[in-house]
């Protein structure tokens, strides 16, 4: 009896004295940003659903595409119309499932609290917010019309999305405060108004003529004045913005209360947007690039502001990566695209903007078996799986990295290669070396060895500078070739050796050395991916 009761007395006492993992958090050293969750650096490498899946049994069909993708966090939705169907009464059965079961997977959660705001409508709202339209008012556009999104200015509305958001923060941190299954919220989906630029309403007009408030003013170092006189031609956005950044901080601030998680708004960009005009080609008063700064001033609840990026060229990508990714901001990546050249455009994400995260939406679809006709640019019949293979090959070649990766992140020791369209290498420069990644068959002319290209762009990498004569690259079809830093009296570089390996648990687990016809000519990283570690001399 004894035998028997000594392991239960002592996993009794160690379930006792367990210290829970320290709470998720996001932290800046320096100039970088780094998620810790258990205390650890953690990059997302997720995956979000599509909006009506946030159900455990459709869940059920989506975790092995989870698997299959090689994610580590699962973005799911929680909708306030189901958590809240009558005033006060929450229910918060569907979301335990799913914590459970993301558990049983081994999976990590972001919950995306759809409520006032879901892609810049008040859908989401419960019944009972949509039918009283006098204590939950709506917006009113400049022909005096009311629109399907709810009003900024509404303090009872606003205090019904705080309580409710308020319960569900109380809610995860009673059933997931000790295991953290759940790591990020999100608060609010796409904020801001469609179908009119602000509320026109009598008040709201009001408080637009009035001054702009001097918590605004000081944090943009701008003159005190009204609206007009301190943003101009901006004035209606910019007043939409900092309402609807102040309602969304006031939600915010109520659920944090209740547990600290972090918290993040995402955000319905305005870039290639035909006229950009707002309330038309994307919601207004959302966190667009050019009320961001208004946006971060009335949010100290909110950890990160998070671009959706759909913007489809290379260069629009990086350059929405580079306004978001701020010294007051970290760049989280929460929806993306899934397949063709999001694929490429995660190397810029994690290796040159040093992103907390990213998520392909719309997770789904990858179980489907072919593509629906009519996407552009894919002809009918292709199978979903191969269209998003790139992406399941990155996941699968960078999650065992990640830890890695995120070390790297901020040093400025870490730098992607990516293929576009016409640029079939990129010349990266680090301490003593200068790396030459080329994509596609070499071809010899004046000047040196091209590249041809690979025939879908597939060449993607990144490099990493582990000390000044040791290089980590991680990727897929590319070449890569090492010289001395331009400048340097040494003319050519070595290898003193190479290896192809993996890391696991942190270490570096070489399989094999390479050399001989290996390295003789140029490193390969080949179509299903490698990560390779070269140690180096110059002479
Ligand atoms: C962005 C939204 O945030 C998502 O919920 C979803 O509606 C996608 N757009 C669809 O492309």
């Amino acid at each position: 009896m004894s035998r028997l009761l000594k392991p239960a007395l002592l996993a009794a006492a160690l379930i006792c004295c367990a210290v829970a993992a320290p709470m998720p958090q996001i932290v800046k050293q320096g100039r970088k940003f780094t998620l810790l969750v258990d205390g650890k650096p953690y990059i997302v490498l997720g995956g979000q659903v599509n909006n009506s899946t946030g159900w455990p049994s459709r869940m059920q069909e989506i975790w092995p595409v989870y698997k299959a993708l090689h994610a580590n966090t699962a973005e799911i939705p929680v909708y306030w119309e189901i958590v809240e169907p009558k005033p006060g009464e929450f229910h918060f059965e569907a979301i335990d499932q799913i914590i459970r079961d993301a558990r049983a997977q081994n999976m990590r959660l972001i919950l995306l609290w759809f409520a006032t705001w879901k892609n810049g409508v008040m859908d989401y709202a419960p019944g009972w917010v949509k039918a009283d339209t006098v204590k939950y008012p709506r917006m009113i556009d400049s022909g005096g019309k009311p629109v399907r999104v709810l009003s900024p200015h509404s303090e009872a509305t606003m205090h019904a999305d705080r309580t409710a958001f308020a319960a569900f923060m109380r809610h995860l941190k009673e059933v997931d405060g000790d295991a953290h299954t759940v790591i990020m919220v999100q608060v609010e989906n796409e904020p801001g108004s469609l179908f009119t630029d602000r509320d026109h309403s009598p008040a709201s007009n009001k408080l637009l003529e009035g001054p702009v408030p001097a918590a605004l003013t000081t944090a943009l170092k701008r003159p005190a004045g009204t609206w007009a006189q301190v943003f101009g031609a901006e004035a209606d956005e910019a007043f939409a913005a900092w309402h609807v950044a102040k309602y969304v901080n006031e939600v915010a601030a109520g659920g944090r209360k209740e547990y600290g998680l972090p918290l993040y708004v995402n955000v319905w960009l305005r870039e290639r947007k035909n006229f950009m005009r707002p309330g038309e080609a994307y919601p207004s008063g959302g966190a667009t690039s050019n009320v961001l700064d208004i946006w971060k001033a009335a949010t100290p609840a909110v950890d990160v502001i998070a671009p959706d990026i759909y913007v489809m060229d290379y260069a629009g990508y990086r350059a929405v990566c580079e306004s978001y990714g701020r010294p007051d901001n970290a760049l989280l990546i929460p929806e993306t695209g899934g397949f063709g050249a999001f694929a490429r455009y995660m190397f810029y994400a994690l290796a040159d903007y040093d992103a907390l995260g990213f998520a392909p939406f719309g997770i789904d679809r990858i179980g489907a078996a072919t593509v629906p006709d009519g996407v552009p640019g894919v002809s009918p019949g292709t199978s979903l799986a191969d269209l998003v293979r790139p992406m399941m090959d990155n996941y699968r070649l960078l999650g065992p990295a990640l830890d890695q990766i995120a070390a790297w992140q901020g040093t400025g020791k870490l730098h992607s290669a990516v293929e576009e369209d016409q640029i079939t290498e990129r010349l990266l420069t680090f301490t003593d070396y200068e790396v030459l990644a080329q994509f596609g068959r070499p071809e010899v002319s004046y000047g040196g060895t091209f590249a041809s290209g690979t025939a879908r762009k597939t060449g993607r990498s990144m490099v990493a500078e582990l000390a000044p004569d040791e290089f980590v690259i991680i990727g897929f079809d590319t070449t890569v070739r090492f010289e001395p830093r331009r400048g340097s009296k040494l003319k050519s570089a070595q290898f003193l050796w190479v290896e192809e390996g993996r890391f696991e648990n942190g270490e570096w687990k070489a399989a094999r050395r390479l050399n001989g016809d290996e390295t003789f000519f140029r490193l390969t990283l080949p179509a299903q991916g490698a990560i390779l570690r070269a140690k180096l001399m110059s002479y």
